[in-house]
């Protein structure tokens, strides 16, 4: 996004195309096109140790990405090849509650665009609201609440964008029913819901979860939705997977911690990464 002024924007399509220069020369004579990119949740960045013949990239190195502050977040682009297909994978992400905007928050998802991607796969961890929800469930998201207070959109229109972008099917039928086959192929049980984006960092509130239920809200998390927005802006299609890494607020007893969030995705890692790898083999 531009600036009102006319001053480029630090998150916006120059940027990104600079990020995403830095990013093909650091790859070199082996660099093809992603068929998906991929964004890692908390917990869940061991999925790059599965891409074979992997070019990890520090965000530090890549200009315009400043590195990662949250536990579990590596903060390295890894390029490489997961079921033999080409894929950029974003270890570690832009959260909002670091105090960053919302446009860097989607940042590496036009980097993504800038490198030809145009499947983006967001997962990330998220309190279950949905009362049969364990941790340990995987759902993919159907939909969301932008409850973040904020949007990467805000600002000058960026070249080839839309003012008022539609939002009526940000996560795309098409890649959900090739999520729900993947996850069949492998035997991994996959809910369906409404993602729910809070700023954070605090966890939610019992009285705040059970306003997020009544609003249609089956999971809470506090990232991923200035990413779709991006995407969607960007005319990208996008899938997404939250993790339920634990029940919500007064939905169970227990107080919640940062380290159950990690705990939680680690033991579901294994299954987490056999999905992604699946689905990105059938990807259409
Ligand atoms: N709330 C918000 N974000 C989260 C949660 C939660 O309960 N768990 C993991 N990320």
């Amino acid at each position: 996004m531009s600036t009102p002024d006319g001053i480029p924007s630090p998150a916006g399509t120059a940027a990104a195309q600079r990020a995403a220069e830095a990013i093909r020369s650091a790859v070199g004579a082996r660099w093809a096109a992603p068929v998906c990119g991929i964004t890692l949740g908390s917990g869940l960045g061991g999925l790059a140790e599965r891409i074979a013949g992997a070019v990890r990239i520090p965000y530090g190195d890549i200009p315009g990405f400043p590195g990662t502050t949250v536990a579990g977040h590596a903060g390295a682009v890894v390029v490489g090849t997961l079921a033999d297909r080409p894929v950029v994978c974003f270890a570690g992400r832009f959260h909002l509650y670091e105090g960053h905007g919302a446009a860097l928050a989607g940042f590496p998802v036009r980097v993504l665009h800038a490198l030809g991607g145009r499947v983006y796969f967001a997962s990330n961890a998220a309190g279950g609201i949905r009362r049969t929800f364990r941790p340990g469930d995987l759902m993919a998201i159907a939909d969301h609440l932008n409850l973040m207070g904020r949007n990467p959109l805000v600002g000058a229109v960026e070249p080839g964008e839309e003012r008022f972008p539609d939002m009526s099917v940000a996560y795309d039928a098409a890649l959900r029913a090739q999520l729900h086959a993947a996850a069949q192929g492998v035997a991994v049980p996959l809910h369906d819901g409404v993602y729910a984006g809070l700023l954070g960092p605090t966890f939610e509130t019992p009285a705040e979860v059970r306003m997020l239920e009544r609003l249609g809200a089956d999971a809470v998390g506090m990232s991923t939705v200035p990413e779709v927005i991006v995407a969607r802006a960007l005319g990208m299609r996008v899938a997404a997977v939250s993790c339920i890494t634990n029940q919500a607020a007064g939905i169970a007893s227990a107080l919640l911690h940062h380290g159950e969030v990690m705990e939680t995705g680690a033991r579901v890692a294994s299954a987490f990464e056999a999905l992604v790898t699946r689905f990105v083999r059938d990807l259409v």
